[in-house]
């Protein structure tokens, strides 16, 4: 019989029924106080989650990529200088995207897994101020969580606007837009909040409206004014026609994350991960990345000595249907990676090392039975706090 797969890796997470019900039943259309309310919920919630009270918040129809690339096209013109510290794929994306629209990028590389250090940001920006440094909060290809409220301070004291990428980290890990100072934070659907992919979602404050106002990067579909024409209407609406099942599946994600709160998904973000990493550790496996502690969306495994990462990853999906993530860029064939950000419960992580720990056997490591699963069941049995 085929069954759906398991979905163990960063994003898209697997869907909660209550989503998949509500983004299955009939469309709200998509002008007047149906989807009006539909936004309003959404946003309202976002903004919680997002902890801002004053920055707008767009949603788009597009992946998190989307609303990235909204970012570039509204904040600058051709020629502005930004800043990207680059540690990952998804930093990297983010030179490649600033580029494509006539940026010019100063960067300073730290190798793949490395925190990237505030205080040589500043250094950085001391000697070459730009107007912005575009940020990745969870880099989801290390699973290194970056501290995006030191690098935002020490952004805004060389008077650079913030910009930041949360697509796989808001709603896993703190974040505080209003008081850390962020003027942009781009989010996405289907990761943390474990609604369908389609959704993105750009919070954005004053500095970064005014930027908008004098950039002159093209821009039409992602042009934010027009969003934010459209939901300042009585009923709030899109400008051009919504992923609207998408959106009716979001604001239910959001009501489950939100019945429990949100310290409650962050602790368990924080349970989950350490449940992965203790079981990977129990089996003599080596974690990759540094900052361990904090990275609760997604944990890198280095392969043990004579095996290939991918082979893991495709062996585990082959025979238990069980999807991880392979290594990018000078991580491929190196690590393979377990998503643990979203809508998983603790017997969804316990299922995924039993599955590991069969296919590590079957492939020829040695493997005390039960090893994973015995440590992961260690930490669900800590007292909380
Ligand atoms: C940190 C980060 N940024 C951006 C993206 C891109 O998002 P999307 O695939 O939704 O365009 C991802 C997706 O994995 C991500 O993890």
């Amino acid at each position: 019989m085929d069954r759906p797969e398991i979905i163990l890796a960063p994003g898209p997470t697997p869907i909660p029924p209550e989503v998949l019900l509500a983004q299955g039943s009939p469309l709200v259309y998509h002008r007047g106080p149906g989807f009006g309310n539909l936004m309003r919920d959404v946003t309202g919630r976002l903004k919680q989650l997002y902890r801002t009270s004053d920055a707008d918040i767009l949603l788009m129809t597009s992946s998190g990529t989307g609303g990235l690339e909204s970012a570039v096209q509204n904040c600058f013109s051709p020629g502005d200088e930004v800043f990207v510290p680059l540690a990952g794929f998804f930093a990297d994306r983010w030179k490649r995207l600033a580029e494509a629209y006539g940026l010019v990028v100063r960067t300073v590389e730290y190798e793949w897994g490395t925190r990237i250090r505030p205080d040589e940001v500043a250094a950085a920006l001391a000697e070459h101020p730009v107007k912005a440094v575009l940020l990745t909060q969870s880099e989801t290809s290390t699973g290194v969580i970056q501290p995006i409220q030191e690098l935002a301070q020490v952004a805004r004291d060389a008077g650079a606007l913030v910009v930041v990428d949360v697509v796989s980290s808001l709603g896993a890990v703190p974040f505080a837009f209003d008081d850390w100072g962020v003027d942009v934070a781009v989010g996405g659907s289907q990761k943390a909040l474990s609604a369908s992919p389609g959704i993105a979602f750009v919070a954005l404050g004053d500095r970064a409206w005014a930027a908008a106002e004098h950039a002159t990067n093209p821009r039409f579909y992602f042009d934010w004014a027009t969003y934010k024409r459209f939901a300042d209407l009585p009923d709030p609406e899109n400008p051009w026609t919504p992923a609207i099942s998408v959106m009716q599946g979001l604001r239910a994600a959001l009501e489950l994350y939100f019945q429990d709160g949100v310290d409650v998904a962050l602790a368990r973000h924080r349970m989950l991960s350490r449940a992965v990493k203790d079981g990977a550790l129990a089996l003599g496996l080596d974690l990759f990345g540094e900052g361990l502690e904090e990275n609760w969306t997604v944990t890198a495994i280095r392969a043990p000595e004579g095996l290939d990462a991918d082979t893991i990853a495709a062996r585990i999906r082959a025979d238990f249907g069980v999807v991880l993530a392979p290594g990018q860029g000078p991580l491929k064939g190196k690590v393979f990676r377990i998503g643990h950000f979203g809508y998983f419960s603790q017997l969804d992580i316990l299922r995924g090392l039993a599955a590991l720990e069969m296919t590590l056997e079957r492939l020829g490591y040695p493997v005390k039975r039960g090893a994973a699963v015995a440590a992961a069941e260690g930490v669900f049995a800590e007292p909380e706090g």
